[in-house]
């Protein structure tokens, strides 16, 4: 293969800030959260950018957009760059767009330099990744996979009751392809560090052997809705403290854990969120990862006897709903030793890396073999309008994904 050949940097810098017109948040960034006719837009802009790429779509029944350059021999499952266009409601310009579109970059300098593959190279977005409209994250490479159910995933509601295969069709995004019949070699995806380490320590590139597992439990909790001046403290049944003191108790039990667990919670719903009425309902999502399996499980457990006792102690219901299952995953040790050589040879310093926030390549590698490339971020923040990047960076974790993918096509 070429030796050190590059992508053009300006031409992906200006791909992805054309990228982050579609959906601009209110600070910076962006908000094009899963489903939304802002989504369908991105979607239709990759389209366009992929078909003068002259790469082949298919679009699965989830809406996961596959697109193919062919190779030498096309009997040989392809070569797979992926991620996710979609966004938190504050989310940044980077996270899973950089990963699709290094994808995209990468084809376009196969083209220019006419370079050839035995195995075709695939480029993936996956629906939903960010999980913030549509419980659970990593929606439909999971789906791919077959770790969660394609119809249980169609008809999940967002918070509206919107339903997710009713919004799929509104956008125009629902494919015919079976969900999970492309065929994979290997997968890699390139992300956002989203943590502080790699900056810190100067560092090019993160290798990443290992992602956390996490769990979101969401807790619904019914008190009695009464009146704020006339109830006595002693006989009221109020959701919302209980929520408090359950959530105070959560970022105990992962400060008490440290450095392997952590733990927030992220979504709360109060109602019916008047000032003067005491919340006779709240519903929250608490949110806990480890990399240690058995940490996950003896959390889940401790959670779950801390959100009984504190309940009853107040003579509050509660119920307890599992939205969210991921076991922490090792990623393929040859994919992972394609990462690691291709940053040697271009003589970028990289280090071993645990992915703290869920991937589609998680889920993806629990069937085909996967592996991860991390560039540093500003500040290490993420999930933040703020989220910031350096062009250079984005230049050498490319040119190390085109390098790993461009190995394990030959
Ligand atoms: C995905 O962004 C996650 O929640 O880790
Ligand atoms: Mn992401
Ligand atoms: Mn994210």
């Amino acid at each position: 293969m070429e030796s050190n050949i590059s992508i053009n940097i300006d031409r992906m810098w200006s791909t992805l800030m054309d990228m982050a017109k579609i959906g601009p948040g209110i600070a910076g960034g962006n908000n094009r959260q899963t489903l939304t006719h802002e989504d369908g837009e991105a979607r239709q802009l990759f389209q366009k950018w992929c078909n003068n790429a002259n790469l082949e779509m298919n679009v699965d029944e989830l809406g996961s957009m596959f697109f193919l350059r062919k190779g030498i021999d096309n009997e040989l499952p392809p070569v797979v760059i992926g991620s996710h266009l979609d966004t938190q409601p504050t989310g940044g310009k980077y996270d899973g767009v950089l990963g699709v579109l290094a994808g995209l970059e990468i084809i376009r300098t196969l083209n220019d330099l006419d370079i050839k593959t035995k195995r075709p190279i695939m480029i993936v977005n996956w629906t939903n990744e960010e999980g913030c409209r549509f419980a659970p994250a990593l929606m439909a490479s999971s789906g791919f996979v077959g770790t969660v159910d394609v119809n249980q995933i169609l008809n999940t509601k967002d918070l509206d009751g919107k339903v997710f295969k009713e919004e799929l069709a509104k956008i125009g995004w629902n494919g015919k392809e079976k969900v999970g019949s492309q065929k994979m070699h290997c997968y890699f995806e390139l992300h956002i560090e989203q943590g502080p380490i790699l900056e810190k320590e100067n560092i090019d590139i993160g290798v990443v052997t290992h992602g956390q597992g996490l769990r979101w439990l969401e807790v619904e909790l019914i008190g009695v809705e009464q009146h704020t001046g006339t109830t006595p403290m002693n006989v009221r049944k109020d959701a919302g403290l209980v929520m408090a003191k359950i959530i105070t108790e959560v970022n105990n039990l992962a400060n008490n854990n440290q450095p392997n667990l952590v733990a927030s919670v992220g979504h709360i719903e109060v109602y019916p969120n008047s000032r003067n009425v005491i919340p006779g309902k709240t519903i929250f999502t608490i949110d806990f990862r480890s990399h240690i399996d058995k940490k996950l499980k003896d959390i889940e457990a401790k959670i779950r006897s801390i959100v009984s006792k504190i309940s009853e102690d107040h003579k509050v219901k509660f119920t307890i709903k599992d939205v969210a299952n991921y076991d922490p995953i090792t990623f393929d040790k040859n994919c992972v030793n394609f990462i690691r050589n291709a940053a040697k040879k271009y003589n970028y310093t990289y280090k071993d890396i645990v992915s703290g926030a869920g991937h589609d390549a998680c889920a993806v590698n629990t069937k085909i073999p996967a592996a991860m490339i991390m560039c540093p971020c500003v500040d290490g923040i993420s999930h933040n309008e703020a989220e910031e990047i350096k062009k250079e960076w984005a230049l050498t974790s490319t040119n190390v994904l085109m390098h790993a993918a461009l190995e394990a096509a030959q």
